[in-house]
């Protein structure tokens, strides 16, 4: 048992008052807002319609909000001109496309996830089978596609015929000791990148939900585990506050716990943008400073009363990092704010 007095003279050492601790562990949610529906994504107008139509048209007629959130998903996951989620993901450094995705139900913090499985097309509509139908959380490799398996998932080949192209080029990029030959149109380096969805819901009874999926980063090397199907990093959801997803460097939102973060702030009083805006911070802090970042993450927040965030940590002038929503007030795009200029 611990002592309340020595307690609280410990935390009086550490400078915080009792009303500050107090409020960070039990949290002020926002007010709850019903019949004000909501689905978000980490995508602007080129996607974002596209994405959520499907989830909207459920959430609309008040349809179950996890079939919502998963059908907007599959939308990528499904979509061979996406190079970043799904199938038509780019692959790991031996041409093998490895999938993460993660699903979090805020009404009672069930979670399930997905990493590096294998020639599965829709690796969140399997995170929300280890959600729904296993005592676990997270499967992994060829524990996931077995699980997949079962539930009657069809194993495909992931790589197109584009991603195979530019698998090739990097390859042939990579080194000048190797016996590769450098590619025929050498303009093509093979872009290294993370992409990343994610998809966020409030339904007409104020409950919160959250996906999170991936090809992961271009490249990686074979079993590499990035934020999305880590439950506090590249996806956190708590039905009294909100749901944070992000998307970019994985390895940052997991060593800042990024969208578990996202959500403590807003429970202590932060606005869904001043929340993504902090985890871009705290994000650049731990590194350093913005002189030490040369990389990105986007952070997207979706608040209990509907309200929405977006940030990032480093663009190009004036290429703010942009989100999409549909509610009762119809498709719309919003901007974000981003930290560092490049
Ligand atoms: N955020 C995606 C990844 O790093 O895998």
């Amino acid at each position: 048992m611990i002592d309340r007095r020595k307690f609280i003279k410990s935390i009086s050492a550490l400078g915080l008052s009792l009303p500050a601790l107090n409020s960070s562990l039990l949290g002020k949610p926002n007010a709850s807002i019903k019949n004000n529906p909501v689905i978000l994504c980490s995508r602007g107008e080129k996607w974002g319609k596209k994405v959520l139509r499907p989830g909207w048209d459920i959430l609309r007629k008040n349809g179950s909000l996890l079939d919502a959130i998963e059908l907007s998903a599959n939308v990528t996951e499904l979509d061979p001109e996406d190079t970043s989620v799904g199938y038509g993901g780019l692959p790991n450094m031996n041409g093998v496309v490895q999938l993460d995705a993660s699903i979090m139900n805020g009404s009672d913090h069930n979670c399930g996830s997905v990493a590096c499985i294998e020639g599965i097309k829709t690796p969140s509509s399997v995170a929300r089978l280890v959600m729904e139908r296993t005592d676990h959380i997270h499967l992994v490799g060829k524990g996931a596609q077995d699980f997949a398996l079962m539930h009657g998932f069809k194993i495909e080949n992931l790589l197109t015929e584009n991603t195979r192209k530019i698998w090739v080029k990097w390859r042939e990029n990579l080194s000048d000791k190797d016996d590769y030959l450098p590619p025929l149109n050498s303009n093509d380096s093979g872009k290294r990148t993370t992409g990343t969805i994610n998809v966020l819901g409030l339904n007409n009874d104020g409950d919160i939900a959250g996906i999170t999926t991936t090809s992961g980063l271009a490249w990686k090397i074979p079993g590499r585990i990035g934020d999305s199907p880590i439950i506090g990093a590249g996806l956190y959801v708590d039905n009294e506050v909100g749901a944070v997803g992000a998307t970019g460097r994985g390895e940052e939102m997991i060593r800042s716990c990024g969208s578990f973060l996202g959500v403590e702030l807003m429970r202590n009083g932060k606005s869904p943008q001043e929340a993504c805006e902090e985890v871009c911070k705290r994000i650049v802090d731990i590194n350093g400073g913005p002189s030490k970042v040369n990389f990105n993450d986007k952070i997207v927040a979706l608040g209990k009363n509907g309200e929405v965030g977006c940030a990032s940590i480093r663009e190009k002038k004036g290429q703010n990092p942009e989100i999409a929503t549909w509610s009762k007030k119809g498709f719309k795009v919003t901007k974000g704010t981003y930290l560092i200029e490049i």
